[in-house]
């Protein structure tokens, strides 16, 4: 069933964590996880959070910097928290954060990426999506920060800006 016209959603109703174990297949020559792993992790648990708001299919459309600063290891756990900050016509940018976390250590943030994911149909043309409802400060500000980066992401792909 989908509401025509789509009501606003709050990002509460569509954030996403995901829990993983980082187990001998995940890692390097050195027992770090792969940096690819861990994209792909972000990618699934921003798809989780993009189709919960829109709830339909949506794909990745870009991908921003992503930084490896803190090493995750061999039996590391990581912790996927995937919110949404800005809402386009159909386009989504979720913030994802990784967080390592071990048995007797403090949580320590791994690192941070945007990413983007556009709802679409069965053939993959772009679908409306939810409004979302932007009630406090800090979603606020998440908010204006992405407007900028969208500015930039669609002007460094060459995309007119309807924003
Ligand atoms: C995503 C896709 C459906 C968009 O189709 P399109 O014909 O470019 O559609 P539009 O031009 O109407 O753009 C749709 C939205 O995407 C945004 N967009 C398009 N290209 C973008 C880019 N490079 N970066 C960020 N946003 C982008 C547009 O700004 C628009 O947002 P809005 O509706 O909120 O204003 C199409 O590019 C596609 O199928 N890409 C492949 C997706 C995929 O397979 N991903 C998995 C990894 S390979």
């Amino acid at each position: 069933m989908t509401d025509n016209p789509p009501s606003a959603r709050h990002p509460d109703e569509s954030t996403t964590t995901m829990t993983e174990l980082v187990l001998p297949q995940h890692t390097n020559a050195v027992g770090t996880c792969f940096g690819g792993t861990i994209l792909s992790w972000i990618d699934i648990a921003a798809g989780i959070c993009a189709g919960r708001h829109a709830r339909c299919t949506a794909v990745t459309v870009a991908f921003d910097d992503v930084h490896f600063i803190t090493p995750v290891r061999l039996g590391d756990i990581v912790n996927v928290v995937a919110r949404l900050c800005y809402v386009g016509r159909t386009s989504m940018e979720i913030r994802v954060d990784v967080w390592r976390e071990r048995y007797d250590e403090p949580r320590e943030h791994a690192n941070t990426a945007y990413v983007v994911f556009v709802a679409v149909d069965e053939r993959g043309h772009p679908l409306p999506v939810p409004p979302l409802v932007v009630d406090n400060d800090a979603d606020r500000l998440h908010q204006e920060q992405a407007l900028e980066r969208r500015r930039q992401r669609l002007a460094k792909a060459h995309v007119p800006n309807r924003a």
